[in-house]
């Protein structure tokens, strides 16, 4: 069975409400997710699953400090995540506040792992990922879950 990781970091609760819907979406799409915290994820979890999808609130424009800690600290597991698939979403509070750059952020570090990284599915934006400015919507949430099935279908063909 396909496992896949969603791991986000949220102070006000926009990133947490994507990511519980990008879960809704794997979960829907009949694989194994696993919900977690920034602060919560072990390395452990990062290696064991065949997609990992990263939310992050938009902070000065990238990823949060708790993301990037993470981030950092996932350099001792350098080479274990090559492969696997990834792919990532963002909430900011303005329209150009930062929310295209800090999925960029993500990527580039889903990419320096070696990964390879999803956009949101065409008929939902196509883009680097899903986005929301602000409280996300129910066509958001929509995104959300659609970037979760997308990565689904993709960590299928891999495995
Ligand atoms: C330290 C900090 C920096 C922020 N920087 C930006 C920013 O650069 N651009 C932006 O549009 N919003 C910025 N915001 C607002 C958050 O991105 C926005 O409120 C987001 O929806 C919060 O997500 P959360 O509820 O998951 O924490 C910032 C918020 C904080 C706390």
């Amino acid at each position: 069975m396909v496992r896949i990781l969603v791991v986000y970091d949220s102070r006000t609760g926009n990133t947490e409400e994507m990511a519980k819907s990008v879960a809704e979406g794997v979960r829907k799409a009949g694989a194994e997710v696993v919900l977690k915290r920034a602060d919560d994820v072990s390395l452990e979890d990062m290696k064991r699953a065949d997609g990992i999808i990263l939310g992050s609130p938009t902070h000065f424009g990238t990823m949060s400090d708790r993301m990037k800690a993470l981030i950092d600290e996932s350099v001792r597991i350098r080479g274990d995540l090559d492969g696997k698939i990834g792919a990532c979403f963002s909430s900011s509070a303005h329209y150009a506040g930062g929310n295209e750059t800090t999925l960029l952020s993500l990527i580039k570090a889903m990419l320096i792992h070696g990964m390879i990284v999803a956009g949101d599915p065409l008929d939902v934006g196509g883009h680097y990922g899903v986005v929301s400015v602000g409280k996300p919507d129910a066509k958001t949430l929509e995104a959300c879950e659609a970037l979760g099935r997308r990565v689904v279908e993709i960590a299928g063909k891999l495995k």
